[in-house]
C-alpha cells in the first residue's frame, strides 16, 4: 500500500516534469491564459505598461523608428495570489529583447520562462522592445497576466482580462526644435566688447507654454522658466550661447530640445584690412577654425544653404550679421554653399576636413 502510494507520487512528478511547459512560458497558442486557469474570485489587472527612453528613462508616448526602449509592465491581484505568469504580443511590430532571467522570447511573445514571485500581490517585469521602421505606424501590443496559486496546476489561478496598449510613431509635426538668434543689435560691433546683446529663442512645437534654459558655455544661466530671451553684455570672445527649449505639446520630442550655438566674436584690436576695401570683395564663407565658419563682406543678414556634391541640401539658416556657422554636423567633403542676401546669390565651394 505505501509502496503503491510511492509509484503514484513517482508518476506524478514525473508527468510534472514532462508537462510543467506552462509554469515554464505558456507558449504562443495560449495567448489567453482564462482557456485554461480559474477557480480564485480575486481580481487581477495588468495596471499599466510603460516604454521609457534607454538613455534618460523618460516616458515614451510615441516612439521613434528603429529605436530601443525599455518596456516594463505593472500588474497586481487584489487576493493573496504572488505568483505570476504572462504573455505579451507586440503583433509583428518591432521586436522584444533583453529579457530578464525569468522571462524568454519567441516569436512575437516576451513570457515567463519560470513562476514569478510578486511584492504583496504587485507585479513587474522588464525588458527592451525596439521599435520598427519608420512609416511601421501605430503599434499595437496585447498582453494577459496569469496570478496563480503555486500547485503547478491551473485551478485557483485567476488571470487578467485582456490588457490592450496602442501608440504611434513620431512623425515630422511632433519634432521639437529650437532655433536662438541675435535680435538686437541688427549689426553687430565686433570690436566693442561690452555691447548689449538680445538672444531670442524660437520654438517649434513648443506647445502654449514652453520652457527654455539659457547656457553659456554650456552652464545654465539661472533656472529653466518662461523668458525667451537672453540679454547680456558680459559676454567674453568665443563664449557660446545655447538654449534648451522644454516643450509642453503632448508628444512633442526631443524633450527638451537644444538650439543652435552663436559664438561670440570680439576682438580688443580692429582687424587689418578698411572695411572699404573688403566690401569689394563678395559674401563668402571662410574657416575660422576646424568646422567653424564666418561670412565676410557682409553686414546684412544671409539665408546661407549648404549642398552635398550630389545636389541634396544639408542645412538652410538664416544667418545674422557676425555670427559663426557651425559645420560640425557635417563630414568632411567638398560641399556647394549658396548665400542669398536680399535678392542676390552668391555661391562657392567649401572643402571640410
Ligand atoms: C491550454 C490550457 C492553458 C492555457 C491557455 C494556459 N495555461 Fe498555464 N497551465 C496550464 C496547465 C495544464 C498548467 C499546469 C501544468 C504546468 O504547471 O505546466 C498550467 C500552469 C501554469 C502556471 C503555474 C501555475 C501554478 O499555480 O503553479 C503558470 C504561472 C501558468 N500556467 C501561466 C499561464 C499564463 C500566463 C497563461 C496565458 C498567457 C497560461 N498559463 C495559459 C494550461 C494552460
Amino acid at each position: 500500500m505505501k509502496l503503491k502510494h510511492l509509484y503514484v507520487l513517482a508518476a506524478t512528478i514525473l508527468l510534472w516534469t514532462l508537462y510543467s511547459s506552462n509554469s515554464s512560458g505558456a507558449g504562443s497558442s495560449n495567448f489567453n491564459c482564462n482557456n485554461c486557469h480559474s477557480g480564485s474570485s480575486n481580481s487581477t489587472t495588468i495596471d499599466s505598461v510603460i516604454l521609457r527612453d534607454v538613455a534618460n528613462l523618460d516616458k515614451m508616448v510615441k516612439y521613434s523608428p528603429a529605436t530601443p526602449y525599455i518596456i516594463t509592465i505593472y500588474g497586481s491581484n487584489s487576493g493573496t495570489l504572488n505568483r505570476f505568469g504572462f504573455q505579451m504580443s507586440h503583433g509583428g511590430k518591432g521586436s522584444f529583447s533583453n529579457p530578464s532571467a525569468d522571462c524568454q522570447l519567441s516569436g512575437n511573445i516576451w513570457e515567463h520562462k519560470q513562476k514569478i514571485s510578486g511584492t504583496s500581490g504587485k507585479f513587474q517585469v522588464s525588458a527592451r522592445w525596439n521599435a520598427p521602421a519608420k512609416g511601421s505606424g501605430t503599434v499595437t501590443l496585447e498582453a494577459y497576466l496569469n496570478a496563480v496559486n503555486n500547485d503547478n496546476g491551473t485551478s485557483g489561478d485567476k488571470p487578467s482580462s485582456k490588457f490592450t496598449y496602442s501608440f504611434d510613431e513620431l512623425t515630422t509635426s511632433d519634432l521639437a526644435q529650437v532655433e536662438i538668434r541675435i535680435i538686437s543689435p541688427s549689426v553687430l560691433d565686433d570690436k566693442n566688447p561690452n555691447e548689449v546683446l538680445t538672444f531670442k529663442a524660437f520654438p517649434t512645437n513648443g506647445g502654449s507654454t514652453p520652457e527654455y534654459q539659457w547656457k553659456v558655455n554650456s552652464k545654465n544661466i539661472g533656472p529653466k522658466g518662461f523668458e525667451d530671451t537672453y540679454i547680456t553684455s558680459t559676454l567674453k570672445n568665443s563664449d557660446t550661447v545655447t538654449c534648451w527649449m522644454y516643450s509642453n505639446q503632448f508628444g512633442a520630442l526631443p524633450n527638451p530640445a537644444s538650439s543652435n550655438k552663436i559664438i561670440r566674436d570680439v576682438r580688443n584690436s580692429p582687424t587689418t584690412g578698411s572695411i572699404s576695401q573688403m566690401n569689394k570683395n563678395l559674401p563668402q564663407l571662410t574657416s575660422v577654425q576646424n568646422k567653424l565658419f564666418k561670412l565676410l563682406n557682409t553686414y546684412d543678414i544671409a539665408n546661407i544653404e549648404i549642398y552635398s556634391l550630389e545636389g541634396t541640401r544639408l542645412i538652410n539658416t538664416r544667418h545674422f550679421p557676425n555670427e559663426i556657422i557651425d559645420l560640425s554636423s557635417l563630414s568632411k567633403g567638398i560641399y556647394i554653399v549658396k548665400i542669398k542676401i536680399n535678392h542676390t546669390i552668391y555661391s562657392q565651394k567649401i572643402a571640410l576636413d
